[in-house]
């Protein structure tokens, strides 16, 4: 299944395959959206194929459902499983304490509602995914389309009073439209370069009448497996 893969995939691939033994019959599992969550499809689709696993899979997105029927996954909605066992995605970044940046893909509101759902949450990543502060990558907001430039003055303005480094927001675009998630709504890229208290940040923006969730998640992750280009991996 891994072929020849480049370094970074090969460091995916790697996590992907040590966190999917994390998975037990019976269980109902999130999946995750995003290349390392798309290894982790793909290595679940094996063990059900050659090993008998027999588990039912809640999609974060129409892209990680899709993948998950084309490699023998039984999908059901996290309506249909109402609660579910464990949830493994893929992270932009992660901290010491196992914050994360999430929504780089766009499926950040799908995917906190499954990891909320979830008894535990295993993110999957490369090492170059660790950083000391969060921020670095941009963080992902999701917000409802009517209004949408009023919105984002708002999350200037609020940047701004709380004095947050780099401020800059900017619409995602997909070619010369807005981007649309699966929930048919915008995203808004915050540039900030260091976030010091995403807590509160995570606070302050989803109090916003036009923001739906941020890709801020604090104290949901419960572990994280780290795939590395030589193949070792690390679980912490
Ligand atoms: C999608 C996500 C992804 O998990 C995140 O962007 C990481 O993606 P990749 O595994 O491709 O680096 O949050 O919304």
């Amino acid at each position: 299944m891994s072929g020849e893969l480049s370094p970074i995939d090969k460091a995916k691939f790697v996590a992907a395959r040590q966190a999917a033994e994390f998975v037990e019959s019976g269980m109902r599992v999130g999946l995750g959206t995003g290349s390392t969550a798309a290894w982790l499809v793909r290595c679940l689709g094996e063990k059900v194929r050659e090993e008998g696993l027999r588990i039912k899979g809640v999609p974060t997105s129409t892209r990680t459902a899709e993948l998950a029927r084309d490699v023998g996954l039984e999908v059901i909605s996290l309506d249909e499983a109402k609660w579910l066992d464990l949830t493994i995605d893929g992270a932009d970044e992660f901290d010491t304490e196992l914050s994360l940046i999430k929504g780089g893909g766009g499926a950040l509101l799908q995917e906190k509602i499954v990891a909320t759902a979830s008894d535990q949450m295993i993110v999957i990543a490369d090492a170059a995914k660790e950083v000391r502060m969060l921020g670095g990558f941009p963080l992902p907001v999701e917000v409802i389309p009517f209004g949408w430039q009023s919105t984002q003055a708002l999350v200037e303005e609020i940047l701004i009073s709380m004095d947050v480094m780099g401020r800059q927001a900017t619409m995602r675009m997909n070619g010369d439209r807005p981007f649309v998630t699966d929930e048919a709504n915008h995203i808004i890229d915050l540039h900030l370069s260091r976030i010091g208290n995403p807590r509160q940040l995570s606070m302050v923006l989803n109090q916003i009448p036009g923001v739906v969730e941020n890709g801020l998640f604090i104290d949901i992750c419960d572990k994280v497996v780290i795939g590395h280009s030589d193949g070792r991996v690390e679980v912490r």
